[in-house]
């Protein structure tokens, strides 16, 4: 078993589209093991997307997802994190399959929905951030 952290960005939360990408993830049998919904201030959004604070869109990246409320999830299940990003599609809409979360509803490489969890390092990462009392329990 593995699990993951999931943003339903603030552009879905606007959008009204939570319930359906939330409903994406259970079909696929991902469980929910934790969420919640809040508006990240600054700082913690800089520690979320830290790997890419080198990156020209990083204050652009860090100003969009503390725009409004997201929602923020912890999803179990076997291979969660490849699942999960496979029911998300590629980062640039365009390129997303038809059928996953973005290749179905976006357009934009910013305004791109959900973020998943890339690796087992950054999902534990991501866990601590948005969900601290999950640190250290069981995956289940
Ligand atoms: S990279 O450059 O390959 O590491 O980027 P990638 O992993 O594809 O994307 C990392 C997150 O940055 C967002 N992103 C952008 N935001 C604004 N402008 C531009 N040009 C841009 N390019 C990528 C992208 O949506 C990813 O967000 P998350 O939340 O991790 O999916």
């Amino acid at each position: 078993m593995e699990r993951t952290l999931i943003l339903v960005k603030p552009d879905a939360f606007a959008r009204g589209l939570t319930g359906e990408i939330i409903a994406r993830f259970e079909r696929k049998g991902l469980k929910i093991v934790a969420i919640k919904s809040m508006q990240l201030d600054r700082e913690t959004a800089e520690r979320h997307y830290a790997e890419h604070r080198e990156k020209p869109f990083f204050g652009e990246l860090v100003d969009f997802i503390t725009s409004g409320p997201l929602v923020a999830l912890v999803l179990s299940g076997e291979r969660a994190i490849e699942a999960a990003r496979q029911v998300i599609g590629a980062t640039d809409p365009l390129a997303a399959a038809p059928g996953s979360i973005r290749g179905d509803f976006a357009l934009s490489v910013q305004n791109n929905l959900v973020h998943g969890s890339d690796s087992p390092e950054s999902a534990e990462r991501e866990v601590a951030i948005f969900f601290p009392e999950l640190v250290g329990s069981a995956v289940a």
